[in-house]
């Protein structure tokens, strides 16, 4: 590989970005996080970046604040240090659920996007953003990835032939499709509303998932919430069980591990875009470091990512 490529594996992606160094054949560059008494933080790199091209693999996961922190203090510290090019790897993006405004709300995946956009990034590599209208809250240049064709191989060997792909929500409806294309199978999905953060409600199925076991598909799982709900929306629908469930974005947050140790699952596979300890099955992790690897590889030599893009 090119001497000029330098990747850092950022303190949010530690394991990810090691992985994506493994293939492209390089070491991760170099750098300490110090973490001072009052919780400030403080990064040095151990190795020069100048007139290097650089990417900094860092998804704002949780906690979000400090991970998009981490980010723009490793671009600072690039840039000062003659980096001729940046690029921002982020495999998940916080604050993406608030693409849109409530009465008298706040915008946070545009606060989100202009704060990331501090860092001077040229250019941003995404991996399944919850809304193709993410990117249109960044000036800079996006890459939108996606893994689900990783996904749908890696769910495959676990569909039995009379499967449904099943879109938890509206918002899922796309990414279902994509998924049944790639699977041969049909497509339902479940009517849900939010009524906040914890609670979401599930009103039907549109659909034939009579006697089929669900392969329900999302961007991400965090509460676990949307699952519970369509889950109980299937089973009133006549769906067969256990389940099959597929998210780019494993996040576990709050009483995610208890609810779903209470549901009827062969499997959830998700991918390494954020780093949990996904424990015992029926968690399986898919990594997306060979997606995030060729897609730096080919940035990194002006080839085309087509191929390797999401949604329009
Ligand atoms: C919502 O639109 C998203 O696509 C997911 O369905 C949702 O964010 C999952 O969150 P939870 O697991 O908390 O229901």
């Amino acid at each position: 590989m090119n001497d000029r490529l330098r990747v850092f594996a950022g303190p949010a992606n530690p394991r990810l970005g090691v992985a994506v160094c493994e293939r492209l054949g390089i070491a991760p560059a170099g750098y300490e996080c110090h973490r001072f008494p009052d919780g400030e933080i403080e990064i040095a790199l151990t190795g020069s970046v100048r007139g290097r091209d650089v990417y900094i693999l860092q998804a704002t996961s949780p906690p979000v604040e400090q991970h998009v922190f981490e980010l723009l203090m490793l671009a600072d510290a690039c840039r000062r240090a003659g980096a001729a090019r940046l690029t921002g790897v982020m495999p998940y993006v916080g604050y993406a659920r608030q693409e849109r405004r409530s009465v008298r709300g706040s915008l946070g995946a545009r606060v989100a996007a202009a704060v990331v956009e501090t860092s001077r990034v040229e250019r941003l590599i995404l991996v399944d953003a919850h809304s193709s209208t993410l990117e249109a809250c960044f000036d800079v240049p996006v890459d939108h990835l996606t893994a689900v064709p990783l996904l749908a191989g890696a769910a495959a060997p676990h569909l039995p032939p009379e499967s449904v792909v099943v879109a938890p929500d509206l918002g899922a409806v796309r990414r279902a499709r994509d998924f049944a294309r790639i699977l041969r199978l049909p497509m339902a999905f479940v009517h849900k509303t939010r009524t906040s953060g914890e609670e979401v409600a599930a009103h039907g199925v549109t659909g034939n998932v009579q006697g089929r076991v669900p392969f329900i598909v999302d961007d991400m799982l965090s509460t676990g919430g949307t699952i519970e709900a369509a889950a109980g929306a299937l089973r009133a629908a006549g769906a067969r069980e256990p389940l099959v469930v597929a998210v780019t974005h494993l996040l576990l947050a709050g009483r995610a591990r208890e609810v779903l140790a209470g549901l009827p699952l062969a499997r959830v596979l998700a991918t390494d875009s954020v780093e949990v300890d996904a424990g015992p099955p029926p968690l399986e992790v898919a990594t997306i470091a060979a997606l995030l690897a060729d897609a730096i590889r080919r940035h990194h030599r002006d080839e085309p990512l087509v191929d390797l893009r999401g949604r329009a």
